[in-house]
């Protein structure tokens, strides 16, 4: 792979089947939390869009929220998970006895949700599920299904809506991938 400004994109998702296909996730989410405070955990930095479409249309479904991030590192500047997760930067609200809903850009070998979730579930919350922007099944090592999947995509390395290619990319208003060198 070259530099990741030389990287050659072609659209995939465009931005109106995201938001539509968001919405319906919002709308399977506000049913099931209907009258509930719900905490939601972004992790950043690659879902920090998706959590931020998900919380203001969550708003206008009468969600009450909490909202914090969690930082936690999977990824270096390359394209392949290295399977080490750490954690970077912790919640900082208290999640014993609440409803927590664990938000990500994308579940690739399952490593990092599968990480967040058991360390969300030390907090002792009511219930604690999962939402992905994107579903990446054929890479899954470890087992781990999401709750809430916005999309399912193949096994390519897709840029954009928060998601990132070496820092680059996260900006784009859809999905993009990512296919071969300048
Ligand atoms: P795991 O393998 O732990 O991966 O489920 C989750 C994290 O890996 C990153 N990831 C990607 N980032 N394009 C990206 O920009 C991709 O196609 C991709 N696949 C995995 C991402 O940070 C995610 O949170």
């Amino acid at each position: 792979m070259s530099e990741a400004h030389n990287a050659i994109l072609e659209p995939l998702i465009n931005e109106v089947d995201l938001h539509a296909g968001i919405s319906e996730l919002v709308d399977r989410i506000a049913d099931d939390f209907e009258g509930e405070e719900l905490y939601v955990v972004g992790l950043l930095r690659g879902s920090f869009m998706f959590t931020a479409d998900l919380v203001r249309l969550l708003y206008r479904r009468d969600i009450r929220l909490v909202i914090d991030f969690m930082t936690v590192a999977s990824y270096g500047a390359a394209t392949e998970s290295s399977g080490q997760v750490d954690m970077m930067r912790d919640i900082h609200i208290e999640l014993e006895g609440k409803p927590v809903l664990l938000v990500d850009d994308i579940l690739d070998t399952g490593r990092t949700l599968d990480f967040a979730s058991r360390h969300l579930a030390e907090f002792k919350p009511a219930s604690l599920k999962t939402c992905v922007f994107l579903d990446k099944p054929s890479r899954r090592v470890v087992p781990f299904e999401a709750d809430y999947v916005g999309f399912t995509v193949p096994d390519l390395f897709v840029v954009g809506y928060g998601l990132d290619f070496d820092g680059r990319y996260r900006e784009l208003p859809h999905l993009s991938v990512v296919k071969t060198d300048a």
